[in-house]
């Protein structure tokens, strides 16, 4: 039976509500701590490169040399797509979202998976490189279709990232921006029980399929409220126009009850780390290109942010300076959130894989706010 509303506690959004034990991530909101396995996402942003993330959070521990040279070397040999997605893909639109194409090509690798009712382990871990391997590719290519141009073959001698941006541009980037790239996947690549992560676990805990749960995460990544914030992002930054009319823009907001994009996190009551360092990486790209007007106009907003509703815990989240990062390595604005899903698809994988270790179906209970009782009125007599 249905729990009655007086007898139970009821956690909209289910915040708060534990759905499940992970090793993965651990995020301390209330100081801005964010860890990978342990390891602060400092010194994985200092440090580490997409492709030792990906292996971190599917393995468990960071790999060796041989095992990420290994690792490696299985996502450069699996990031061509099909020829039947390709084809499938030139007949998209060409204004189509470029999420709602990655999403529907992840939902057609499924079909054209070799083995669609083997769900072994050796399978879906064939499966999550394959996945990880091609998001970039999916991206790159329909980027670059919808401008009427040839997609892009991957490079096997260029890293997970640099490849992303080589497929993008047709050339390849200089090491500095690859690094900006590399890193900016690394800070999205996981991040605990967000909404899509656990929408890809119910996907999976039903005993579906890795590219149905997969899917499912693309799918509710592209939400304003999640992924899609970074594009909001840059809206309102354009909207702006100028750091005068920041703080003027801000307090309306405020004052009618508009929400600020980039701000604010269910989770964090504390500055994001991972803004923190797309901040200082903002700023870097801002300097080199000689164009601080959008860097300072972000600041403007933090400081105002943080002036009028920092004491609820509202400061920026990892949307808020990414986008000015992107918008500084010239991608198209509409492929920031495709970005934060070519990271997101390690974390999905790595916590679906997780789950099955110890599957049970989620089926939450609601409560029924109609009536109990009604009379079954003929359709002629309505
Ligand atoms: C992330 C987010 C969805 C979290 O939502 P949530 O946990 O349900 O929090 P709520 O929306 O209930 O907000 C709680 C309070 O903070 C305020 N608040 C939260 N985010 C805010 C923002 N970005 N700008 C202004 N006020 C904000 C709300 O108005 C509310 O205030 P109130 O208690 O006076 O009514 C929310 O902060 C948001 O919409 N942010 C903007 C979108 C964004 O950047 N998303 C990316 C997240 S990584």
């Amino acid at each position: 039976m249905a729990p009655d509303e007086a007898e139970v506690t009821f956690a909209k959004g289910l915040e708060d509500v534990i759905v499940a034990k992970s090793r993965i991530t651990y995020i301390d909101g209330e100081i801005g701590k964010l860890v990978y396995l342990g390891i602060p996402i400092e010194e994985m942003a200092k440090h580490s490169t997409f492709e030792e993330t990906a292996y971190l959070l599917g393995h468990g521990a960071l790999p060796t040399r041989q095992q990420l040279d290994e690792y490696s070397r299985t996502l450069v040999a699996n990031r061509a797509l099909p020829d039947t997605l390709l084809n499938m893909m030139k007949l998209f639109p060409p204004t189509a979202l470029p999420m709602d194409v990655l999403r529907t090509a992840v939902s057609a690798l499924g079909m054209l998976d070799p083995n669609p009712k083997d769900s072994s382990k050796e399978q879906n871990q064939l499966r999550s490189a394959r996945l990880i391997a091609q998001f970039p590719t999916i991206v790159a290519a329909f980027a670059r279709m919808r401008q009427g141009l040839e997609p892009v073959a991957p490079r096997a001698d260029l890293g997970h990232a640099a490849n992303f941006l080589y497929m993008l541009f047709g050339q390849a980037p200089d090491e500095f921006t690859a690094r900006v790239m590399d890193v900016a996947l690394v800070l999205h690549a996981d991040h605990e029980m967000n909404a899509s992560t656990f929408a890809s676990l119910v996907t999976g805990s039903t005993l579906s399929d890795m590219y149905s749960a997969i899917t499912t995460g693309v799918g509710t990544l592209k939400g304003p409220l999640h992924g899609g914030a970074n594009e909001a992002v840059v809206a309102m930054l354009q909207e702006i126009g100028t750091v005068e009319n920041a703080e003027p823009y801000v307090l309306n907001a405020l004052k009618t009850k508009k929400k600020i994009m980039g701000f604010g996190h269910r989770v964090y009551h504390a500055y994001d780390p991972r803004a923190r360092i797309f901040k200082e990486y903002a700023r870097e790209l801002s300097q080199r290109k000689n164009d601080m007007t959008w860097f300072q106009i972000g600041e403007k907003i933090e400081e105002v942010m943080i002036r009028e509703v920092g004491r609820k815990g509202i400061f920026p989240n990892v949307d808020f300076y990414s986008g000015i990062v992107y918008h500084h390595l010239g991608i198209p604005t509409d492929l920031y959130t495709p970005i934060f899903a070519i990271a997101r698809v390690a974390g999905w994988i790595a916590h679906v894989m997780e789950y099955w270790e110890d599957n049970r179906i989620f089926r939450p209970a609601s409560i029924y706010t109609g009536p109990k009782e009604a009379p079954y009125v003929p359709i002629e007599k309505r």
